[in-house]
């Protein structure tokens, strides 16, 4: 975790600006940054006679992004830097394969694979098929670091990666774009089941974006999770499936071949999409308006489909308080802030998605000022 230990610095002003580095606004421990547009927030807190600056996890940037901002605070408040673990950061443009979730991500053709681990079944399928996109979803970053690299040692240029949630990157995506899902060895998350990458919506979510006859796969060393995937699978109303348990495909990864060697069953299940699904409606209006924080009287709000959940409010000024909140399905709610005030805006923004469009039109309705 990139984070610097400081000694004495001088209160800053906001607005504020350092080489390109903004200075927004300050609230608590939290200071608001912009780096090119970027923007996140600092934390600063006190410990004993010093103070640890570090990120927020919300917001969390690039970490070269998180360096500039680090280190113009420093000259800004001519603090004295004690210790610090941030040299080693390069100030290096993203990979050009690494792409985000607000990119475009409509390929004609596509295979997504969720959680690729050491990317060798990724890798596999890039190569196997050249005039596919490979989209790769995981969340840890050493994985992604090491399939990048590989796509650069083998020239392979047919593979994009989002670092992001992969229970929520289907969303994003166009209807019957897709040739096949791959879900392979899960997290079982056997005691919070909701964080399962399989569920209801994720399946709905897959049959909308598999080209008819499209697949998606779910491999498994879980009894638990086998048994509680082929239930969700089950709840559709004509499901098409194939189960298979121990059966040897075509590449092995890294984790599988540690289970075989215990002789451990592996299962899979094979979901075969027999539907053409409608476009989506990719038009959606996030924008905000005049919010007003004493609108607020609970802390959650609970709807059919959704919940909105005021965590925080700090005040940034006699017009604009900073609200902190969770919002959107129940299963997967997106953490965000809210700058609230005449000019209201997402200093994070929620996914753009249907079910997040219905969720801030109710969060426009809570807060909105009086005429
Ligand atoms: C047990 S490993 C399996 C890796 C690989 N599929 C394999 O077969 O070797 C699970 C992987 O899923 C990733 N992961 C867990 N939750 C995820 C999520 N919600 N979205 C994307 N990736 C996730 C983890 O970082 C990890 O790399």
């Amino acid at each position: 975790m990139p984070h610097l230990f400081i000694k004495n610095p001088s209160p800053i002003c906001y607005p504020s600006k350092v080489d390109d580095v903004e200075f927004l606004f300050g609230v608590d421990d939290l200071i608001a940054v912009s780096v090119d547009g970027c923007k996140f927030f600092l934390s600063i807190q006190k410990r004993d006679d010093k103070y640890l600056l570090k990120y927020d996890k919300i917001t969390r940037p690039l970490s070269s992004y998180l360096k500039r901002a680090y280190l113009a605070f420093v000259k800004l408040s001519q603090a004295q830097v004690l210790s610090s673990n941030i040299d080693g950061i390069k100030d290096k443009q993203p990979h050009k394969y690494l792409i985000t979730i607000d990119d475009n991500l409509a390929y004609k053709d596509m295979i997504v694979e969720i959680g690729f681990g050491s990317g060798r079944h990724l890798l596999y399928q890039a190569r196997k098929n050249p005039h596919k996109m490979v989209l790769g979803i995981e969340i840890h970053k050493p994985s992604i670091e090491q399939v990048l690299k590989r796509c650069e040692l083998e020239g392979i240029t047919n593979i994009r990666i989002i670092d992001y949630d992969g229970r929520l990157v289907l969303s994003k995506l166009p209807s019957n774009a897709v040739s096949n899902i791959y879900v392979h060895f899960p997290v079982p998350w056997d005691k919070k089941p909701h964080r399962r990458v399989i569920s209801k919506y994720f399946i709905n979510e897959s049959i909308r974006v598999l080209q008819k006859d499209g697949i998606l796969h779910l491999r498994t060393d879980s009894d638990n999770y086998f048994e509680y995937a082929f239930w969700e699978f089950m709840h559709l109303q004509k499901p098409h499936l194939q189960v298979y348990k121990n059966k040897d495909l075509e590449i092995s990864s890294k984790y599988e071949d540690r289970w075989k060697k215990l002789n451990k069953n592996i299962y899979d299940i094979y979901m075969i999409n027999d539907e053409i699904s409608a476009d989506i409606d990719n038009h959606f209006d996030f924008s905000l308006g005049c919010l007003d924080v004493d609108k607020i009287t609970q802390d959650a709000y609970i709807f059919d489909e959704f919940l909105i959940h005021f965590e925080k409010v700090y005040k940034i000024n006699d017009d604009y308080s900073l609200v902190r909140l969770t919002m959107g399905d129940f299963h997967r709610p997106e953490h965000l802030y809210i700058v609230a005030g005449p000019n209201s805006y997402y200093y994070k923004e929620p996914l753009k998605h249907a079910l997040n469009q219905k969720t801030h039109n109710k969060l426009k309705e809570i807060m909105q000022c009086q005429k």
